[in-house]
């Protein structure tokens, strides 16, 4: 079986075509960062403007790719939320459109459902059950995966996303939106120990996260301090390294209550070479595993809708023409395959 998966709920439009023999036949990936680029931030009217612009031309491209016309197809999976509700009905629209006019099964798909299946489209998949940590820049989540379907929420962010944090971090230091992984790469001159952040919310128990405050910690260190490159370097490393230790402390909790010692991450941040080398250490330590997709499958993308989509085919879900998107929609209120 193969279907094609549209993913645009925020600033990129990814195309992809998955067969459930043969992997991924296809998949393209269109990213606006620089339409938002001058706003400092994502401006949801353009995007919406945007993926109605790119959406079907890289459909075309990705057919081509794969050598395949639509007749090949067995369905169509969108990205129904949660995400900027404009740009959601983009892609509702046209995959919806496309399947009824292809006369194939729509599938709605969750955007943190399509990030935490990720791993499975590499070569090393992990076995259920496992505890996933969502890092992108709209959710911080731990879930308890028992299968597909089957997530239950450990605990999530009660104010800023890591990736957000990451941003917003990155922006007082001069950065452009989207600074993450710019942060990231200037961490890497950082000195150890010069700046010391502090690790929110892991004095108490819980696996609930907080980033905002470390936000204010960098804007007053930023301001206490001078400007230079080995200045800002110092703080860059000084913040990653508390999110990543937060993060890792409250998955250590996390595989303890479980009693589990797979790991998987995924979502934008988990892009991040040392948080992934942080959680590989731990889970070392607890005789497991860390799993997380290649780099440019940790960001939003359209082969995780796509093989999240399958899955969902597989058990024969599909839409009727009045789903909606759904801006918000909780990761562990979905059906079980
Ligand atoms: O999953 P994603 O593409 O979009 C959402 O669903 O939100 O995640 C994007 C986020 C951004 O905040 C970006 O700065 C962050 O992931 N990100 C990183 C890295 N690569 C992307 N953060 C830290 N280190 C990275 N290497
Ligand atoms: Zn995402």
């Amino acid at each position: 079986m193969r279907i094609l998966g549209i993913e645009t709920s925020c600033d990129e439009t990814g195309i992809a075509i998955f067969d459930d023999e043969k992997g991924i036949l296809a998949h393209r990936l269109y990213s606006q960062i620089a339409v938002h680029a001058d706003y400092g931030g994502v401006v949801p009217e353009l995007a919406s403007r945007d993926h109605v612009r790119k959406t079907i031309p890289l459909i075309t491209e990705a057919l081509n790719e794969a050598n395949l016309t639509p007749a090949d197809l067995d369905g169509v999976a969108y990205t129904a939320g949660p995400g900027l509700v404009g740009a959601l009905l983009v892609g509702c629209s046209i995959g919806r459109s496309l399947a009824y006019g292809w006369g194939i099964p729509a599938v709605p798909v969750h955007h943190m459902e399509g990030h935490l299946l990720a791993p499975m489209l590499e070569d090393d998949v992990p076995e259920f059950p496992f505890v996933a940590l969502l890092v992108s820049g709209g959710h911080t989540m731990l879930v308890e995966v028992d299968g597909i379907g089957k997530y239950q929420l450990l605990g999530e962010s009660v104010d800023d996303a890591a990736g957000e944090a990451f941003d917003k971090t990155a922006k007082l230091l001069g950065l452009d939106y989207p600074g993450g992984p710019v942060l990231a790469k200037m961490a890497e001159a950082g000195t150890p120990g010069r700046f010391k952040f502090p690790r929110p919310m892991t004095n108490r128990p819980g696996l609930d996260f907080s980033f905002s405050g470390l936000k204010t910690f960098a804007a007053n260190t930023v301001r206490d301090q001078d400007d230079s490159a080995q200045t800002k370097a110092d703080i860059a490393y000084a913040f990653q390294e508390a999110v990543i230790d937060t993060l890792a402390i409250k998955c250590k909790r996390a595989l303890e209550q479980t009693k589990l010692n797979r790991l998987v991450i995924a979502g934008g941040v988990s892009a991040n070479t040392a948080l992934r080398e942080k959680l590989a250490q731990l889970t070392t330590k607890l005789k497991g595993k860390v799993y997380y997709p290649r780099p440019e499958f940790c960001t939003d993308n359209g082969a995780m809708i796509a093989f999240a989509g399958m899955q969902r085919l597989k058990s024969g879900v599909s839409a009727d023409l009045t789903f909606k998107a759904t801006p918000r929609w909780p990761l562990d209120t979905l059906p079980p395959v």
